[in-house]
């Protein structure tokens, strides 16, 4: 098989890391953003067309208050250092989830970082924030009940494809691969509908120790798989 065009990630363990070393959380998210950035290269050098990050959930508010903050403080810095980057790598940045819940000033980043990559074609980088599968299905439910009533939506017309196109992925193909770090295997929401016939990648490492190689590991395998989407 080729290598997969669209890889989603689901980034995790960065907490456990920085316990490993005494460190605190942030420390460990901090060396994650430093994974993200080695691993954007290595999509792009296998030829990945697509690369969704798992970059802060719905359920992530729940964490104190301080993590948060640092999180979306590290975002912040993540966009300034990197813009640059991404538009002289050819990098088109895109975003998923309910991105209206996103502090004011995040928004108007990532607002222009979009902006000012919009024209990169090599990879595109979508970030997945304040993102959460439920919470994606409903929406795209309450859109289709409006468009419904509304009369712009015969109900019997209603089928998978035009579902998709109601949903925050609506102009992605579905991942090919989900990798996740850290050993642990769950989906914790994260796109739900859109990884039903992906191929799933577990890796034992921790998010921050997770690098080039890791990623052509996970590629390796894949091409190594055979998909039959049930057939
Ligand atoms: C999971 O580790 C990671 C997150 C909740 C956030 C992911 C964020 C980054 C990798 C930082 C930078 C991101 C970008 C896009 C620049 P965890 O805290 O759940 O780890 P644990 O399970 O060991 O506690």
């Amino acid at each position: 098989m080729d290598n997969p065009k669209h890889v989603a990630i689901i980034m995790d363990g960065n907490g456990r890391w920085a316990a490993q070393k005494g460190l605190p959380r942030i420390a460990g998210h901090s060396a994650g953003a430093k994974s993200v950035e080695e691993v954007i290269k290595a999509a792009k050098e296998s030829g990945v067309r697509i690369l969704t990050l798992y970059a802060f959930s719905t359920e992530n508010w729940k964490r104190p208050k301080h993590e948060v903050d640092a999180l979306f403080k590290l975002l912040e810095n993540y966009i300034d250092s990197q813009t640059d980057i991404l538009i002289k790598n050819d990098i088109r940045l895109s975003v998923i989830g309910r991105i209206e819940g996103l502090p004011d000033s995040v928004r108007r980043k990532l607002k222009s970082v979009m902006d000012r990559t919009k024209s990169g074609s090599s990879l595109l980088l979508n970030l997945a924030l304040n993102y959460g599968a439920r919470t994606e299905i409903v929406d795209a439910v309450r859109a289709v009940a409006k468009d419904c009533v509304s009369g712009h939506v015969n109900p019997d017309d209603m089928d998978e494809k035009a579902f998709s196109g109601y949903l925050y992925t609506k102009d992605l193909p579905d991942p090919d691969l989900l990798i996740r770090t850290s050993g642990e295997m769950r989906l914790s929401n994260f796109l739900l509908w859109q990884l039903s016939y992906s191929e799933i990648f577990i890796s034992k490492k921790l998010w921050p120790d997770f690098k080039k190689s890791d990623f052509v590991e996970a590629l390796d395998e894949y091409r190594n798989r055979q998909r039959r989407y049930g057939k």
